[in-house]
């Protein structure tokens, strides 16, 4: 009986150790996870776009009001590219990207709701397209292969990171050689985009940001009605992640 008792309060001792050693894990993982930040040099970082309002982004104005036939067309996709949507949303653009990069090529459509994918799913079927690779990610890591992607384009979702320092860097892994950002924002410093002041950014916000991740800005197309669209590529010179910067200053 008392031989029964010590093998039972030996393994209760053990459950014990094990749930503690559990504990500990759970905990060690979260400390890994860096909190999200509420602002990032100097502006405030906008709350995420919630699903339901997804049927904004296929609204029948947004073709009229962003242009987007000339946005795609700035992007110069061929077939045989692989282009990240990255915050696809419900995948309006992701669409016109895969029939862009055709068969040989594919969309990596990254989005952190995972309700965003299921709507783009949707859609893809409905237009039977087959080159889409849904991805979901979270605000810190859009879990890409490194050196994998020709083109990440950017639409209205930056200013959403809550993580943007570990998104770019995850970005700026995931390029392949001579891979390009693409970043389509609301234009800041335009009081005539109809769009609130959290949800814009500036062209000097924009560089205050990505050269000091390692990025360089290699082009801008100012043709659009309401968005900038600015081009990056990696900076792998050794003072690009230090903040000092060579890149051109951005047109006004
Ligand atoms: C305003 S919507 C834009 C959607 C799409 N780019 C478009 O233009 O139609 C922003 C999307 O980015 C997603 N998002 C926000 N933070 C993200 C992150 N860290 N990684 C991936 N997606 C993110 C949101 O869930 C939302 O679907």
């Amino acid at each position: 009986m008392g031989d029964m008792r010590n093998s039972l309060s030996q393994q209760a001792a053990i459950q014990i150790c094990l749930a503690a050693i559990a504990c500990c894990a759970v905990r060690a993982e979260d400390t890994l996870t860096p909190p999200p930040v509420t602002e990032y040099k100097g502006r405030e970082i906008a709350q995420t776009m919630h699903y339901l309002g997804a049927p904004w982004l296929t609204r029948d104005s947004r073709e009229r009001e962003e242009d987007c036939k000339t946005m795609l067309a700035a992007l110069h996709v061929k077939p045989g590219d692989v282009v990240c949507d990255l915050g696809c949303g419900n995948g309006f653009y992701t669409l016109k990207l895969a029939k862009l990069a055709g068969d040989k090529g594919k969309v990596v459509a990254v989005d952190i709701q995972r309700e965003m994918l299921e709507l783009l799913k949707d859609r893809a079927a409905e237009e039977k397209i087959t080159n889409i690779e849904p991805v979901l990610g979270t605000t810190t890591d859009p879990k890409l292969p490194a050196n994998s992607i020709d083109l990440m384009l950017l639409v209205d979702v930056y200013h959403e990171f809550s993580n943007p320092e570990e998104m770019l860097a995850a970005i700026r892994k995931s390029l392949k050689p001579g891979g390009r950002v693409a970043l389509a924002e609301f234009r800041g410093e335009d009081p005539n985009v109809p769009i609130k002041p959290l949800h814009k950014m500036s062209k000097a916000q924009i560089m205050k940001e990505f050269p000091p991740n390692g990025f360089k800005l290699v082009e801008q197309f100012d043709k659009l009605p309401w968005q900038h669209l600015m081009f990056f590529e990696r900076d792998d010179t050794p003072h690009s992640a230090s903040g000092e910067s060579t890149n051109p200053a951005p047109n006004p």
